[in-house]
């Protein structure tokens, strides 16, 4: 069976799915952007069980529960900082959206949602970083999992117009 993916604008923190991705530092121990507001929706317990993951590399992902949040687990995962591109970015951020599928599939989990990872602080231009964001995934999905739903979460109608323009440009 083929996993249905879409975009939509929403507040990730609100979403009623069984797992949300965050988009971490390698502390994972919070900070701005969406990582402040799924620590806020969660509440305190979330940052008990971050102290004892040890961090996490870019690229990388670990999962804890999801606490005062609707979805069943939260992945954290750490993204590329943009330095022009010609350092890695790609396959890191490629990774990052890899190893989060990797992780709800070994969960046996049916649905995911992704905010715009390192698009924010970060600063990986949009236009780029939605590119590698689905074609990751789609790759990633190849394997075949229990993974029935995929949502990119956009938190700004710009953002929502790029991975939609994508995702119907690389329909499968
Ligand atoms: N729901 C969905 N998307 C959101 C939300 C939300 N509630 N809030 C922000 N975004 P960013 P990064 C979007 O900066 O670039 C943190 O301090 C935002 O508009 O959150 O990977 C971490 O601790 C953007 O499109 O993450 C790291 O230090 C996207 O989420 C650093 O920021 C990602 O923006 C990670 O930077």
């Amino acid at each position: 069976m083929s996993t249905s993916l879409r975009a939509l604008r929403s507040d990730i923190t609100k979403l009623q799915i069984e797992a949300i991705v965050n988009a971490a530092n390698s502390s994972l121990l919070g900070g701005g952007g969406v990582d402040g507001a799924i620590h806020r929706a969660a509440g305190p317990e979330l940052i008990h069980e971050c102290r004892l993951l040890g961090g996490c590399k870019t690229g990388e992902a670990k999962v804890t529960k999801g606490y005062r949040l609707q979805a069943k687990y939260i992945i954290h995962t750490v993204g590329p900082v943009w330095r022009g591109g010609a350092n890695g970015e790609a396959e890191l951020l490629a990774s990052c959206y890899r190893r989060s599928v990797e992780l709800a599939a070994e969960r046996s989990l049916t649905s995911l949602a992704f905010p715009s990872i390192s698009t924010g602080i970060y600063g990986y231009p949009i236009a780029l970083a939605a590119r590698v964001a689905i074609g990751s995934v789609r790759e990633s999905l190849k394997q075949g999992s229990s993974i029935q739903e995929v949502v990119f979460c956009c938190f700004s109608p710009e953002d929502l117009l790029h991975y939609e323009s994508i995702l119907s440009e690389t329909a499968a």
